[in-house]
């Protein structure tokens, strides 16, 4: 049922909030660690709409999920192990799952499973899978060629090197997964560097992964060796937060344990670029082609201050790509203009966030026109208020929420509830900070 809620214009936010596990690596943990054969402790899981249908998946497949204090148990299945499932897998509202879980899948030679979900799933695409999964030689057959639901065929792959038309870490780590039982070494080679999770995580549980250039590759590994997973904070979740720190006047706040990994870090130095004061320990790009292991984590703090208007061009989206609809509310306070180009990926993401933003912001007053492939905002030096449809987006839905505590005249969220998809506890950590 859709809540509705309204978030009045707010005091100076004060005081420090540990944001919620990552999504993104809480997906990959579970699902790594169920392609492990035995068990894996993922300590740190969000517990969240998008990460539970993942568990609800691994379990169709057999693997045992353990639920302890502030832990889990995966029992993993090892890299052969999915069992057939009668009913279609639900994956919910997640696309990460949706995109990740058949590249393993596809490796199975001889099964086929049907993927599922909600509505909002229903119109996001799958033919960016399908092309390289029946490139290795699996097939997939989907509504009208491109949507769920859609059914993977098995089989035996090869090796493939495949050249992304668009950058996406969801399909990059598909044929990563999928690499793992192909004959030969699989190549993805992206047209913009995108989140890293997958190979850092493959990296430690064993497997060779190699990075060269614009390119990363996989060995397939006959069993993957990990003993545990730490899920650090997200920086996805924290954004709003921070966003909120340096839009609602006299505010300092600390947000603690927040994963650092640069290739997730994008918003935090678009926001600096705009004059934004963010402190905390960040990590840098690598130099060369390594790929760390590991995921660094750190306390960042904000204070509120002056903004002026940036712009953010193709190479710089993917690493703040689910934080763009937070640069468009920057840009409505901050002086001069912000463009964001080469982002028509917004477009399929869990709503259209490029329409959703713009429709959503200009009814609170923003100056905002959609591009073909982004958007500009014109700072005007605040926003008024109104009401704002989350759509059923959950980034949408806490848009909106920040965009009313940053407001003159407060805002209404319409479809509050979509937050639980990735930040249950956002209502109460905003009450803490107000
Ligand atoms: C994600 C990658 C991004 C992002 C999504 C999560 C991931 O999607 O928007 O919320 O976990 O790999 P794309 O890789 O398709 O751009």
């Amino acid at each position: 049922m859709s809540q509705t809620a309204r978030f009045h214009p707010a005091g100076p936010l004060r005081g420090s909030v540990t944001p919620p596990p990552d999504k993104s690596l809480s997906h990959r943990a579970a699902l790594i660690a169920a392609m492990h054969r035995g068990p894996v402790v993922v300590r740190n899981y969000l517990d969240a709409g998008d990460t539970n249908s993942t568990l609800g998946a691994l379990r169709d497949l057999g693997t045992r999920v353990e639920s302890r204090p502030d832990e889990l148990l995966v029992r993993g299945i090892g890299l052969r192990g999915p069992q057939t499932v009668e009913e279609p897998i639900d994956v919910g509202n997640s696309g990460t799952l949706m995109r990740l879980l058949p590249g393993w899948l596809a490796s199975q030679a001889g099964g086929s499973w049907t993927l599922d979900g909600d509505a909002s799933i229903r119109r996001r695409p799958v033919d960016r899978i399908a092309e390289p999964l029946e490139m290795m030689g699996a097939r997939l057959e989907a509504a009208e060629g491109r949507f769920p639901p859609f059914t993977v065929h098995g089989s035996r792959l090869r090796a493939v090197d495949y050249v992304q038309p668009q950058a996406s870490a969801q399909v990059k780590s598909c044929v990563l997964l999928a690499g793992l039982l192909a004959e030969g070494e699989t190549g993805v080679v992206e047209p913009a560097r995108s989140r890293d999770h997958t190979e850092r995580l493959l990296l430690r549980a064993g497997v060779a992964v190699r990075r060269d250039g614009s390119a990363v590759h996989v060995s397939s590994a006959d069993e993957l060796g990990l003993e545990a997973i730490d899920v650090p904070g997200d920086l996805s979740s924290a954004a709003f937060l921070i966003a909120a720190g340096i839009l609602v006047p006299g505010s300092r706040l600390v947000l603690r344990d927040v994963g650092v990994n640069w290739t997730r870090t994008g918003f935090l130095r678009i926001a600096e670029r705009m004059g934004a004061v963010i402190g905390g320990d960040r990590e840098e790009p690598p130099r060369g082609d390594e790929i760390p292991w590991s995921e660094p984590v750190s306390d960042l703090d904000v204070a509120a201050g002056p903004l002026v208007g940036t712009t953010v061009g193709p190479e710089e989206v993917p690493l703040a790509i689910d934080e763009l609809p937070l640069v468009a509310l920057l840009g409505c306070f901050a002086e001069g203009e912000t463009v964001v180009t080469g982002a028509a990926e917004l477009k399929v993401k869990e709503s259209d966030r490029i329409g959703a933003v713009v429709d959503g912001l200009r009814g609170l007053g923003a100056l905002i026109e959609a591009t073909e492939d982004g958007f500009a905002v014109t700072g005007t030096g605040g926003l008024g208020g109104g009401v704002l449809d989350s759509r059923g987006d959950h980034r949408l839905a806490m848009l909106g929420a920040v965009a009313g505590l940053a407001s003159r005249d407060g805002v209404q969220v319409v479809g509050m509830d979509a937050a639980a998809v990735s930040y249950p506890q956002f209502h109460e950590h905003i009450g803490a900070l107000a």
